[in-house]
């Protein structure tokens, strides 16, 4: 080959390399950082919904997603945290059903009292067709993505002044509620007295006796340690408690199509997960709360409290409208 040839065979091949180089580029994605938050601590159950999707997310998406765990409140509280994830100030954020609502009010659906009848009435509606609806509906009107529910629980209540054994005990009771007007007008029909207070000051609150006690979800309560405040635990399962994982639409947006598939498939078999742990656990932090813990259990006959349940329901079903209506009559008559 002369030098003349040669060259123009060079030249071609460096024009052939520097096409395979940018092609080479715009298919290897980009990796996007996932700051995903949550208001309870690392151990808590969030935090093994988080370290599960994490795993997978990054396994499925070859590492190009990183995800980055923020336990504790570090990148927002949690009633601040649907605000922030409008914005696109924050990534990922886990918000309990009750915290949604404030911001996209039909949410109260899976808040009402007694709405739902067991776990299996929990897991066929959030996994069905009303559980798609919520999530196609918050992401139009809100531009928030409910990547998971998470794992069903219930929220245990518990009192620092008294054994709970009928619904007249409750009376006088200051407790706890999230800034929610569905459980506050279910703690009044209980004949307690309801204190809606922010989930950042409830610990602090519970320590100093401005408040006798609230609810929470059950693991909750062991990893705050609220038992060494409170010696009365009361179940009820008055109302049923998720792990529900939001995330921007700003950070979906910076995903690929691989990647986001990526992302929506490690959270819906991180949900599946954190639903088999949460299903086997419940039993055994309440009798670990009950030994350990020191608490003292009631359960009280639920006949009274499940009749002022359907009092708050029916007033939410009459308020709300017709499409929250409808949606308790969906969630209604998916039960067995
Ligand atoms: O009680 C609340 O506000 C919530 O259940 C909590 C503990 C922040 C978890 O989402």
């Amino acid at each position: 080959m002369d030098w003349g040839t040669r060259g123009a065979a060079l030249a071609a091949a460096a024009v052939f390399a520097l096409g395979m180089g940018l092609a080479e580029r715009t298919q290897a994605a980009d990796t996007v950082v996932m700051n995903l938050g949550w208001a309870t601590p690392l151990e808590s159950d969030y935090g093994i919904l988080a370290a599960k999707f994490e795993e997978l997310a990054e396994k499925y998406s070859n590492g190009t997603v990183d995800v980055k765990l923020r336990c504790c409140a570090q990148i927002s509280t949690e009633d601040d945290a649907f605000k922030a994830l409008q914005l696109g100030t924050v990534d990922g954020y886990f918000i309990s059903q009750n915290n949604v609502s404030p911001h996209w009010p039909l949410m109260d659906v899976f808040v009402l009292p007694y709405i739902f009848q067991n776990t299996d009435h929990i897991l066929k509606v959030s996994g069905g067709p009303v559980g798609q609806k919520i999530r196609d509906k918050i992401q139009a009107d809100t531009g928030v993505h409910l990547l998971t529910f998470g794992g069903p629980g219930y929220r245990d209540m518990f009192n620092s002044r008294r054994p709970v054994n009928t619904i007249e005990d409750l009376a006088g009771l200051k407790l706890r509620v999230p800034k929610n007007q569905v459980m506050l007008a279910t703690f009044e029909a209980f004949g307690a007295e309801p204190v809606p207070l922010a989930w950042s000051e409830t610990p602090t609150a519970l320590q100093t006796g401005t408040i006798d006690g609230g609810d929470n979800g059950t693991s909750v309560i062991r990893e705050m340690k609220f038992f060494e405040f409170a010696k009365h635990l009361i179940i009820l399962d008055h109302f049923a408690g998720f792990a529900p994982v939001f995330a921007s639409n700003r950070f979906m947006n910076k995903l690929d199509e691989d990647q986001k598939a990526a992302v929506l498939r490690a959270a819906q078999e991180a949900g599946a997960y954190h639903t088999q742990v949460k299903v086997a656990e419940i039993e055994e932090i309440r009798t670990w709360l009950s030994t350990e813990g020191g608490m003292s259990i009631t359960r009280p006959e639920r006949g009274p409290f499940i009749a002022a349940a359907q009092e708050v329901q029916q007033q939410f079903a009459a308020d709300r409208g017709d499409e929250f209506k409808a949606l308790v009559d969906e969630i209604q008559a998916a039960a067995d």
